[in-house]
Order: C-alpha cells, then sequence, then structure tokens
C-alpha cells in the first residue's frame, strides 16, 4: 500500500477510539519487523524515528527505505520523526518526502514555543506534512533528548491556545507517563486528557509507552489519544535477542539467520502491544 499521510491514520483512529502504535526504528531490521507486524495483525502503523538514528542513517536513506518497505504491505503506513528540537533537521525530513514531525520546543518558553510552533506548523503543511506539538517536555530522557525531571505542566487555558493557535495536527501532553523503564507504578492524570479532549479536541500523543499496563493504555485511548508512543521495549527485545540467539549458536556465521531470529522476536513484540491498542483488523 502506498504511504498514507499522518492524519488520515490519527483521524481513524481517533474518531473510532482505537490506538496506532509509533514504533522507534533504529535499522533495517527493526523497520521490517514493524511494517511485518503491522500486516499480519492488520493494522495501520506509524513508523517513528529518532533524530539520533536520522544523524545516523540520514533522512533520505530512511525515507527510500521506508517507502520501499511499506509500499510491499497491505496496511497504511507513516513515517514520523521523533522529538526533534532542531529545525534545520525537520527542514531535512520534509524536503526527504517525510510525512509528519514533533517540533520538540518544550525546552524554549512558552511565548517563543507558541512562536516557532506555529511556523514550523506553517512550513511543514505547506509540504503535507503533520505537525505534533509539544509544551510540557515529557520527563525521561529519549535518545539523547529530555532529561529526568520533564517540564512543569501549564494551566489548561494556555496549553488549549498552544493548540489552537499553533494549528498543530497532534499534542503530547505531560499526563504522567516517562521515557525510559518506570521506577514505581506511573501516575497516569487522565483528568487532563478529558479536560484537553473537551476544550480541543485534537488527538493526544502517549509518549513513555514502555511499562504501562493494558488498562492504563485502554483509559487513555479510549478518552481520546491515538498515538502510542513505544521505544525503550523495542530496543529491549533487539539487545535481548541478539545476546540470545548468538548465546545459544556460540558457532553460526550467517548473519541472516541471526537476524531472522532477531526480527522474529521483534514482531512477536510489536503485534502484541498492536492487539493491546486495538488496532488489529482495522487496516483490513
Ligand atoms: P518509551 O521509550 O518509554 O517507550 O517512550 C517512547 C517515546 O515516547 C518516544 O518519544
Amino acid at each position: 500500500m502506498p504511504v498514507v499521510p499522518m492524519q488520515q491514520i490519527l483521524k481513524h483512529a481517533f474518531d473510532n477510539r482505537y490506538g496506532v502504535g509509533a514504533f522507534n526504528i533504529v535499522d533495517w531490521v527493526t523497520m521490517d519487523a514493524v511494517l511485518y507486524a503491522a500486516a499480519e495483525t492488520k493494522s495501520p502503523v506509524i513508523v517513528q524515528v529518532s533524530v539520533k538514528t536520522v544523524k545516523v542513517m540520514g533522512a533520505r536513506l530512511i525515507r527510500v527505505m521506508f517507502e520501499e518497505m511499506a509500499g510491499r504491505v497491505p496496511v497504511p503506513a507513516t513515517l514520523h520523526l521523533d522529538h526533534c528540537p532542531d529545525r534545520k533537521v525537520i527542514e531535512e525530513c520534509v524536503a526527504a518526502g517525510w510525512n509528519s514531525v514533533l517540533f520538540d520546543a518544550s525546552k524554549l518558553t512558552y511565548e517563543d514555543n507558541m512562536a516557532q510552533t506555529k511556523e514550523v506548523v506553517q512550513f511543514a503543511h505547506q509540504h503535507g506534512v503533520a505537525v505534533e506539538g509539544e509544551l510540557e517536555a515529557v520527563k525521561g530522557v529519549e535518545d539523547g533528548i529530555g532529561d529526568e525531571y520533564g517540564g512543569a505542566v501549564v494551566a489548561l487555558d494556555k496549553a488549549v491556545a498552544f493548540i489552537r493557535e499553533t494549528g498543530i495536527d497532534s499534542f503530547a501532553p505531560a499526563i504522567g507517563t516517562a521515557h525510559g523503564l518506570y521506577k514505581g507504578k506511573p501516575k497516569i492524570n487522565y483528568q487532563r486528557v478529558s479536560e484537553i479532549m473537551e476544550a480541543a479536541p485534537v488527538p493526544l500523543v502517549v509518549h513513555g509507552g514502555t511499562g504501562l499496563s493494558e488498562e492504563t493504555f485502554h483509559e487513555l485511548i479510549r478518552r481520546g489519544t491515538p498515538k502510542i508512543n513505544i521505544s525503550t521495549q523495542l530496543k529491549i527485545t533487539l539487545a535481548d535477542s541478539y545476546r540470545t540467539y548468538l548465546e545459544e549458536h556460540p558457532t553460526e556465521y550467517d548473519p541472516l539467520k541471526l537476524l531472522g531470529a532477531v526480527k522474529k522476536k521483534l514482531v512477536a513484540q510489536v503485534e502484541s502491544f498492536m492487539r493491546i491498542f486495538g488496532s488489529e483488523g482495522h487496516a483490513a
């Protein structure tokens, strides 16, 4: 299936209250596994990439690889740039034909974030590219971006004004989730999701998906968060499956067997998230 705009995937999931996984890929194997899992479960899917990975692989190579691999699976797929504070990288990805970007100006003041996000939205929309906005930095570090404290929660009326005035396509609110592994049970601010929904119903994004319970996902999705980000769990599965295969096959030197075993573990992991999020069957 050809690549589809982010807006299309988000709108259908938002209107029908299911979640679409945005899985951070780091290479060919992870991208292949995410798309394969989507095809197996007939799920729409968001292939998400960190700035760190873009810097290693290049925006064009990722886009070309995505277009080719997504074209082989019969499900809607879209390519999204994760937390990006650097407008040059955003311009590079837009020029390379990506579908969506998260302009992360959460380190700026409210006024500067608002002004710059407006400019990014105007530029991106001219090219048919969706923009995710962020106001309150999500707690935790994601591929070198962010810190363990996160940002202060902004008053609801200011968050609503940010959503309305910038024209963003989706919003990543601070709702108690965090990047990386949770140290204790996260305290999720469901109320915040409902309040934003009531005042400015835009698709919301759950950051820090790794480690959240099924009940948490379901409650958030029901209230209005169609995009669910998963990164850490995939990195763990990736590293563990390489390690396990090599330990179990100390004299096997066929790289394709190794990569095949790694892909199998990743596919199982991604499929299980897709079932929990309720995206299974929505690409049928
Ligand atoms: P995790 O690393 O906690 O899965 O979060 C991913 C994320 O939010 C990417 O922006």
